[in-house]
């Protein structure tokens, strides 16, 4: 990994398990229960132990966890779900519910949830009082594979994503694929497209993810993770890598959400990766095979998007570029690939070929 010189059955939610992991789920619960009661020492020297949710993830799951952790009785704080609620609002009722209930400096707060919890309750753990302990439980794919851990929380403010945070790393992150079994499919799909860059940028194995093994991989999307973050808490240079199809991809997700056709997180990084890999063959000599696989994987990927791209919305989504607060100067910077596993990062790209590889990536996607 190098820093860049100069180189060049999309069932709805329905209060069921929609997939066939539930009687895996089921087996699985017992290890988690041992997992869970590992924890037993941390759990028992905190003061008091809150829980944090959303009003998705609570039905189905916050009555288990209360279960395996033993932790009866822990005070639950169940939030709405949804990115409109990672901001201050929600922030401020999490502490004031702490300070109802005289947590002191050795309270635990337990983060059930995806991003939006993990984020959020690792802002508001670690602020309060200076910052109490907490640990995150991800239940979905993206949460246990990328938000959940390396320490970065954050809340929304000012109409910008992620604007206020802390560094703070989570005591433990417990994942189990057991979670999943509630998850929507698109969401799922989501998560999997960032288990595919992990393959881009450090791991060729990663590349075989597919709905049928996904589960097998998670773990080592984590590993790949904590490496990165460990060797770059705070983002001076490798950990840019992790941004890998996110430049465009950023760009994509902010265009589409002024659309009635928003694209998620991971649609758009699909896509994203898509434009990123051609501009890698472009500029950096990737061997053009790389991309023609990946492309394989897309019909997939974006069964359940929502996609109504065409060649008009190239210049507003090459816009957003202009805002990304990663560009020094005028020119987009890009992590592209000499090779699977040798990301470099802070290359410049002309807008010209940056264009061009958008018009590639749209006529790719409206064939499918
Ligand atoms: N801190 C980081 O390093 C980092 C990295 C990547 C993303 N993020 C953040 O993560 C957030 C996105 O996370 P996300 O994609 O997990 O979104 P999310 O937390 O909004 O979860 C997606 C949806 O799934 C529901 N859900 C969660 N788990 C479920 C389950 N097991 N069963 C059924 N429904 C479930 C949620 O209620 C929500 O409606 C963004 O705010 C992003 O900024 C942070
Ligand atoms: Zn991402």
């Amino acid at each position: 990994m190098t820093q860049a010189s100069e180189c060049k059955d999309s069932r709805q939610r329905t209060g069921q398990p929609w997939n066939d992991m539930h009687s895996e789920a089921l087996e699985s619960m017992s290890s988690q229960q041992g997992d869970m009661r590992g924890m037993g020492s941390m759990l028992s020297k905190a003061s008091q132990v809150f829980i944090l949710t959303d009003e998705n993830v609570a039905p189905f799951w916050l009555p288990e966890v209360a279960y395996w952790l033993r932790c009866d009785p822990a005070v639950d704080i169940i939030i709405k779900a949804g990115e409109e609620h990672k901001n201050l609002q929600t922030v401020q009722r999490i502490w004031k519910t702490l300070l109802k209930h005289h947590a002191d400096r050795n309270a635990l707060l337990i983060n059930l949830g995806g991003g939006v919890i993990t984020d959020l309750g690792g802002f508001a753990a670690s602020t309060y009082k200076r910052g109490i302990k907490f640990i995150n439980i991800p239940t979905t794919l993206l949460a246990m594979v990328d938000a959940a851990i390396g320490g970065k929380t954050g809340i929304d403010f000012g109409g910008g994503k992620n604007q206020i945070g802390t560094f703070a790393e989570a005591e433990e992150v417990i994942v189990d694929p057991v979670f999943l079994s509630t998850l929507p499919r698109r969401e799922l799909l989501s998560g999997m497209a960032e288990m595919l860059k992990y393959g881009f940028i450090a791991d060729a194995n990663l590349l075989n993810t597919s709905l049928e093994n996904y589960q097998d991989y998670i773990l080592r999307c984590g590993e790949i993770k904590r490496e990165i973050v460990a060797q770059d808490p705070t983002e001076k240079g490798l950990r840019k890598i992790l941004n890998f199809g996110h430049t465009l991809g950023h760009a994509i997700e902010s265009h589409c959400l002024t659309t009635d056709h928003p694209m998620m997180h991971g649609e758009a990084v699909a896509l994203g990766m898509v434009a990123t890999l051609w501009l890698s063959v472009e500029q950096c000599g990737l061997d053009k095979r790389v991309l023609k696989e990946y492309e394989m994987q897309l019909p997939v990927l974006l069964s359940e998007a929502e996609m109504n791209l065409t060649k008009s919305d190239v210049e507003p989504i090459l816009s957003y570029l202009a805002l990304d607060k990663k560009n020094k100067g005028k020119k987009p910077q890009f992590v592209l690939l000499e090779a699977v596993g040798k990301p470099i990062w802070d290359v410049e790209v002309e807008p010209k070929l940056v264009s061009d590889a958008m018009d590639y990536t749209i006529n790719k996607v409206s064939s499918l």
